[in-house]
């Protein structure tokens, strides 16, 4: 049976700053989906991470698909309407774009989607993260599915061998989508000089060699390619299946023991290491530290498991208690160098008026 999984997240206001969604927003999406949803949704799970609000829905409907696009935008402005009410902050935040045209693509919510034939079992990963944009994802997933020193598979299972199709998006180009394929493990050079430039190159998707079937679906939209200046950070979610020809939930999972350093910290100016969380974790320190959730799931027929929440295991306290320290380090060094984004990024915010007045103040001396 073929399944859509459709993942559609927008931070529509939260309580105290950017820290969480209200639970009567949240309620309110909810509601919305399942009165709304019932005949065009399988089955649906509502989350929040940060001040993320994501709606995870499976359906028959493919990728792209303008019913399932404009439930999800329909709700968000249900949510904005109960965050305006209560005086959350940032009511509306994502939503960038007056009217619906038929899909959120370009209006704002990140989106991450695939269309699959269903195997007999179907467990699959669904990870949100906050204050930080889509090159987080670059780091676990070249790791997990490109590196034996992090997934075993590649050398343990015939079914992994073959090794797997890297879509990349060059995210600064505005006027189409541009992307490269790249397979692994030929081109693990080429695909490294690549994702090494988080900011410009992303993982869009990630296929499998031996089947063909896809394995990752990232989102990897830009606000401020969107809205021409800082609205907030792109927050990126990804839906990854697990195990048979992909690599196994652990091996998805130990790349982010790393607590890598990302895009996003504070005003997403920032760059702050990725604390893997437990589900509905809140927001803190500086605006973050940036934070990445995961909800396992398995399907059938489109009807999902309940959610097993991946980084509540005790391990990850041992990770969390690294990343805290991680993140005071370089916290130490304020706004000097490489701390801060570099200004590509920031040229979004107010440091460029800053600039151009300064740069009126320089005189040339001999
Ligand atoms: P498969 O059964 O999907 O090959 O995975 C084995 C496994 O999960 C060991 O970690
Ligand atoms: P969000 O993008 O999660 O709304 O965060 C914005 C911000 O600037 C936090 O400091
Ligand atoms: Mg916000
Ligand atoms: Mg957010």
């Amino acid at each position: 049976m073929k399944i859509t999984i459709s993942v559609l997240k927008a931070d529509v206001g939260s309580i105290g700053g950017h820290l969480k969604p209200s639970q009567a927003l949240f309620e309110e999406i909810k509601n919305f989906v399942a009165s709304h949803g019932k005949n065009k949704l399988i089955d649906y799970y509502i989350s929040s991470t940060g001040d993320d609000v994501a709606i995870l829905c499976t359906h028959t409907g493919g990728v792209g698909n303008r019913e399932i696009h404009q439930l999800a935008w329909e709700a968000f402005l249900a949510g904005t309407e109960v965050a305006k009410k209560s005086g959350l902050y940032g009511a509306g935040q994502d939503l960038l774009k007056d009217a619906f045209s038929g899909n959120v693509r370009g209006l704002g919510p990140a989106v991450a989607e695939m269309e699959f034939e269903e195997r007999p079992n179907e467990p699959f990963i669904f990870f949100a993260a906050d204050k930080t944009d889509p090159g987080a994802y670059n780091l676990p997933f070249y790791l997990a599915f490109a590196d034996p020193m992090y997934c075993s598979g590649l050398i343990l299972s015939p079914k992994m061998s073959q090794g797997f199709r890297f879509r990349i998006i060059d995210v600064s180009y505005t006027e189409k989508n541009k992307i490269i394929d790249l397979n692994t493990p030929e081109d693990l050079y080429d695909l490294a000089v690549l994702l090494r430039d988080t900011e410009k190159y992303v993982i869009e998707s990630i296929y499998s060699r031996s089947s063909g079937a896809q394995a990752v679906a990232i989102s990897t939209q830009r606000l401020h390619n969107i809205a021409g200046k800082y609205t907030g950070k792109d927050d990126p979610v990804a839906i990854v299946r697990v195990q048979g020809e992909f690599p196994a939930t652990g091996e998805i999972l130990a790349p982010f023991s790393i607590g890598h350093y990302v895009a996003g910290f504070m005003r997403g100016s920032h760059i702050g290491p990725l604390m893997p969380c437990k589900l509905n974790t809140t927001i803190s320190y500086f605006d973050g530290p940036p934070v990445v959730t995961g909800a396992a799931f398995s399907i059938k027929e489109g009807k999902l498991t309940e959610p097993v929440d991946v980084f509540a295991h005790p391990f990850w306290d041992t990770v969390r208690d690294e990343v805290s320290r991680k993140a005071m380090e370089i916290r130490k060094q304020g706004f000097c160098g490489p701390s801060m984004l570099p200004f590509s990024e920031l040229e979004y915010g107010g440091v460029v008026e800053k600039l151009n007045q300064l740069e009126k103040r320089f005189r040339l001396v001999d």
